[in-house]
């Protein structure tokens, strides 16, 4: 599902240049779980934006369901994220003004989706992630653990084959991130592809594979038996 070959990213600032990924291979297929792991720095999120197609390398090549990416311009770009991926952040990320069920029919109405469809499919998708409840509250008037879980439930909605999520649970309590953990699980169990990037050791052991990232590039990839 997903293949880089020797990937590079090179940041320009004013004059400087610094260089985040310094030649990365890595092959996903579709269906598994992957945490990314490694210190503050060594190019995870870049890394996760590339992925994403959120971002472009400067060299390398970049296969995501046997299309090169690399080739693409904007639009297309964005009608991949649209189609294909879900996110999920550490901040969340959505819209304070906007009720839970606002916030997740987003991506659908990127897509075209008929506006009742849409509503549906939100509503279902917080149903899905325990929210049934709390389709109309506005992310201020949810805990942070259910703010992540809208986010999930906005992530999941579009049905994408592949589930990107940077540091999900770095704002959430044990129980969130729990609960969090769990759909995580359930995702990878109905087959979708889902690379998650953690600090954390535990979390990481959920998923069947660990990649490590140092300094730009992949220092050790674990293969749980
Ligand atoms: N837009 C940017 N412009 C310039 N440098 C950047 C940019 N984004 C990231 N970097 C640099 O690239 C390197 C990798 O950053 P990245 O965000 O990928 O790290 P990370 O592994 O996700 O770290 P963390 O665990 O702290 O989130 C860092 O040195 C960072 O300063
Ligand atoms: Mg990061």
């Amino acid at each position: 599902m997903i293949e880089l070959v020797e990937v590079r990213k090179t940041y320009r600032t004013g004059s400087i240049e610094f260089e985040a990924l310094r030649g990365v291979s890595l092959r996903i297929d579709q269906g598994e779980y992957v945490a990314v792991m490694g210190p503050s720095g060594s190019g995870k999120s870049t890394l996760m934006n590339i992925l994403g197609c959120l971002d472009t390398r400067t060299a390398g090549s970049y296969r995501l369901a046997g299309e090169d990416v690399g080739e693409m311009d904007e639009v297309d770009l964005a009608e991949i994220r649209n189609q294909r991926i879900g996110f999920v952040f550490q901040q969340f990320n959505l819209l304070p003004s906007l009720p839970a069920w606002r916030n997740v029919e987003l991506p659908l109405s990127y897509a075209g989706v008929p506006r009742g469809e849409r509503r549906a499919r939100a509503i279902a998708a917080l149903e899905r992630v325990g929210l049934g409840e709390k389709v109309g509250n506005r992310p201020g008037e949810l805990s942070g653990g259910q703010q992540q879980r809208v986010a999930v439930a906005r992530a999941l909605v579009s049905e994408p084959a592949l589930v990107l999520a940077d540091e999900p649970t770095g704002n959430l309590d044990s129980t969130a991130t729990a609960d969090v953990l769990q759909l995580f699980d359930e995702l990878h169990a109905q087959g979708r592809t889902v690379v998650l990037i953690t600090h954390e050791q535990e979390v990481a052991e959920r998923a069947a594979r660990i990649i490590r990232v140092r300094d730009g590039l992949l220092a050790e990839v674990g293969v749980r038996s």
